[in-house]
This record gives C-alpha cells, structure tokens and sequence, in this order.
C-alpha cells in the first residue's frame, strides 16, 4: 500500500488442470498463467483475488497444480469458488486445517479501512450459480455489523445480465435477493465477479458491477450462442483510496487499457 492507496488484481476463470498440456478450447492455461504471474509481480499489488473456475475439471490433482503454479505470485491470494470447482477437493488442497466439507467458501477481511467480502455462488453439479440462504445470511450479517466502512463484494456468478443469452441463463439465478440485499447497505461500493470471461461494467445504484476477462479462452462478447474467441486474457487491477476507485485492463500482450470512472459507466437499467 503506497500513500493510502490500496491496490489489488482480480484474476479469474483460470480453469488450470492438472496436465498442462492438456488443451482447453485451442488454449494451454497453465501457460497463461505462467505468462500472468510476472505482470501481476510486477505491480506489487496488495493482494489478489482469483474469482473462481479455479481449475477446469474439480480434481484434487488440478488444485495441486494450481497451489504449485501460484507459488510464485508474490501477494496474498484470496480464492472464490466457481461452477468448475469444487468445495472438497479446493479444501483438501488450499485450506488443509479445515474439515474437508462441502459448505461454502466465504471469506471477509479488511485492508485499509476497506470491507471485501468473498462470497460463494457455486451450485453443485450446475453451470448456473446462486446464493444460499446461509450465503445471504452471512452477507446481511458482515454489511449490518460495518456499515461505515467502503464494502467490496466478489462472487463468481454474474449479478447483471450481459444480454448475452446463452450466458445469462447460466448466472446468479437468485440475483433478485442479491440485489435487493445490496440495496439496503448504503456502504457497498464494487461488486466483482468472473464467469462471463470478457469485461462488463455497469453503475446500478451507486455501486459499480464488473465482470473480468478470463485467464483462459475468452466467449463471445455478441454470440448469443456459446462461442469462444482466442481473444488476449486478461486480468483488473483496481487502485482504491477511501471511497475512490481507479480501475485498468491488463492484456497479456502488454496492452494496460485504463477504465471509465464510475460516472462515465454505463448505467444498468431494470
Ligand atoms: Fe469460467
Ligand atoms: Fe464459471
């Protein structure tokens, strides 16, 4: 942290398996991720969150790879569960004191006078997401008991339509209850989220939504049908000082794209 300004990277949609050779829709993503790593070294974030589709296949083997491959970022990571994961085996290998349950990975911590809280949207054996009673719960809970503090919420599932169909059949199924829990906290700032693999943005509110690329094959951003594209991965990286917030692209070509500002995104209308 430099000067009161947090910065950190979202990384999403790894989707690593335990073979690296092994390809996924024309792309190698242990390579990408390989490719990843220094460029994140290099802008000595904070920290990191990896916002699930941790790997492709929910095998314990794959989360070992990945334990292995991440064993060069330099920050912390945070970790989120996406429909590609699995809670057990993610348990076994990244948070081997706990009991190796199936329960949902939720996270809360604090940097800088800043909430984040990690949520899990993760619907066993489903591609579509949603929150569970007790992951709501949760969330009411840890808003109630801060609600001065600048909030940011990360989940894997999209909370916001992207007008892409085939896509917005496969998100936060109960977003309605998201939304509408959301609007009774006045403190939440950001909500980040992976799964749609391309960038999306939308102010709703006075919160800011946005969507990552993935650090694997990218989908369609017209398509209404399922199309990948082997568009540049891609990772966020946001700088946040108080209540403010800066956010860039950061292509694995070298391209850094830097984002509109809250007030020039468009706004999502119901
Ligand atoms: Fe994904
Ligand atoms: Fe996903």
């Amino acid at each position: 942290m430099t000067g009161g300004t947090l910065s950190l990277v979202q990384i999403s949609d790894l989707h690593i398996l335990a073979d690296d050779d092994r390809p996924q829709h024309g792309t190698r993503t242990a390579e990408i991720l390989r490719q990843a790593i220094p460029l994140v070294n290099a802008l000595r974030p904070d920290f990191a969150i990896a916002s699930g589709d941790l790997v492709s296949d929910e095998s314990e083997d794959s989360y070992r790879r990945l334990e292995e491959l991440l064993a060069s970022v330099e920050a912390p990571v945070h970790f989120l569960l996406g429909n590609h994961d699995n809670r057990v085996a993610f348990r076994r290998v990244f948070r081997p004191a706990e009991i190796p349950s199936s329960e949902p990975v939720c996270e809360a911590f604090e940097r800088a006078g800043v909430r984040f809280l990690l949520l899990d949207s993760l619907l066993p054996g489903k591609e579509e997401g949603s929150l569970g009673p007790h992951q709501l719960r949760w969330l009411e809970t840890e808003l109630s008991a801060h609600p001065d503090r600048p909030t940011w919420v990360f989940l894997h599932h999209q909370p916001l339509p992207i007008y892409i169909r085939w896509l917005d059949q496969l998100g936060l199924q109960n977003r309605e209850q998201f939304l509408s829990l959301l609007a009774r906290h006045r403190q939440v700032r950001v909500v980040g989220y992976g799964h749609i693999h391309q960038a999306r943005r939308w102010r709703y509110g006075d919160v800011l939504f946005a969507g990552v690329p993935a650090l694997a094959f990218q989908f369609s951003t017209v398509s209404q049908e399922p199309r990948i594209t082997l568009e540049t991965p891609a990772f966020r990286r946001f700088e946040i000082s108080g209540t403010q917030h800066r956010s860039w692209l950061h292509f694995l070509d070298g391209r850094v794209v830097q984002e509109p500002g809250p007030l020039a995104t468009p706004i999502y209308v119901r």
